[in-house]
């Protein structure tokens, strides 16, 4: 018995994340929300057959009944990126389409668990944050932003540099945050063992870093990511949705560090600093993130530490620019 809402869902990541949700047999209410073409991507949706029941609902009148009563908010609603623009280029527009969300979630559903795909990640969930402080419901341990990507693209591409390697089990854990440099993946921790001379090494790390402006260029104007995203959404989504039913669950995500003050100790001694903000991979339970996931810190390599601080040195300006544009309104 799980209800789901997600927030700009007749866009290009919208429409397969709600139709991967449907065909997720733990949902029993699926709310799709856009302010456009959203009762036809609905109407079409709602025919499959499993038990969910997807309603539509149009435009800022109806996004309080969207957000109501629901365990689960999805939010990639907002512009995405073209050739030659960078994520934090989407902050103008972005920031106050999640600041609205978000507002409404916290007036409407004020314990749901808050995924925000939105770009830029690291400066869209504290932006989510600071409403949900000023609201007086804030728990860092329901506001996740969603990495997942990071993570998927990082099992795939080191399986094309290694194709005896397995992608769909493989896993590199990636820390810091969702853009460029400051995404961070620890090869030399990954769940199997990879042997890289350093030009690998180099060509791998950037590539994940660098992952979703292939999209971009790509799709040459009309977009980024969206399918791609659209699965690593929907994984994260059922993670959420099985550590609610009880499930220990392990996902990598951007979260608040207060969800897990002790936990993030040990990233912080490693570059994380005093930021509040950071990717980690955490074990999910029934009220959000139970706790951070402790990485075997010993077998870090110095150019992964070297790229965790320069990662946080990015992050404290991209944490800033959210929490400032919440407390400058
Ligand atoms: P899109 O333009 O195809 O779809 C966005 C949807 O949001 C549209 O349907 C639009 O009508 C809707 N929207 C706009 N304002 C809204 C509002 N106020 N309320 C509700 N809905 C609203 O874009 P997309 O390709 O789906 O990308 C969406 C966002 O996801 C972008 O910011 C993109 O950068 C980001 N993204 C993040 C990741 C990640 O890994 N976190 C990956 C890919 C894309
Ligand atoms: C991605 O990583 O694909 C997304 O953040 C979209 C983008 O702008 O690259």
């Amino acid at each position: 018995m799980v209800s789901v809402a997600i927030l700009g869902a007749a866009g290009g990541i919208g429409q397969p994340l709600s139709l991967l949700m449907k065909l997720n047999t733990s949902i029993t209410k699926l709310n799709l929300y856009d302010i456009v073409n959203v009762p036809g991507v609905a109407a079409d949706i709602s025919h499959i057959a499993t038990n969910a029941e997807v309603k539509a609902f149009l435009g800022p009148t109806q996004l309080a009944d969207a957000v109501t009563n629901v365990d689960l908010a999805i939010i990639p609603a907002g512009v995405p990126r073209k050739p030659g623009m960078t994520r934090d280029d989407l902050f103008k527009i972005n920031a106050g389409i999640v600041k609205s969300l978000v507002e409404a979630i916290a007036e409407n559903s004020p314990k749901a668990i808050i995924a925000i795909i939105s770009n830029p990640v690291n400066s869209t969930v504290p932006i989510a944050a600071e409403i949900l402080k000023a609201k007086g419901v804030y728990d860092p341990k329901r506001l996740f932003g969603v990495t997942t990507l990071d993570v998927v693209r990082a099992s795939r591409f080191v399986r094309d540099i290694r194709p005896e390697l397995d992608a769909t089990t493989l896993r590199v854990p990636v820390v810091g945050g969702h853009s460029g440099n400051t995404i961070v993946p620890l090869l030399s921790i990954a769940s199997s063992p990879i042997e890289l001379s350093t030009e690998e090494r180099d060509a791998l790390t950037h590539r994940i870093q660098f992952g979703g402006d292939e999209v971009v260029k790509a799709k040459d104007g009309a977009g980024s990511a969206t399918l791609s995203m659209a699965y690593a959404g929907a994984r994260f989504a059922d993670s959420i949705i099985r550590a609610l039913g009880g499930e220990s669950v392990v996902e990598p995500t951007f979260i608040p560090l207060a969800a897990d003050p002790e936990g993030a100790k040990q990233i912080r001694e490693l570059g994380a600093g005093d930021l509040e903000f950071f990717a980690v991979t955490v074990e999910l339970g029934k009220e959000g993130v139970k706790s951070i996931v402790q990485l075997p810190t010993s077998n870090l390599t110095g150019f992964e530490l070297k790229a965790i601080a320069v990662a946080a040195e990015a992050l404290t300006t991209n944490i800033s620019t959210g929490v400032n544009f919440v407390k400058n309104v």
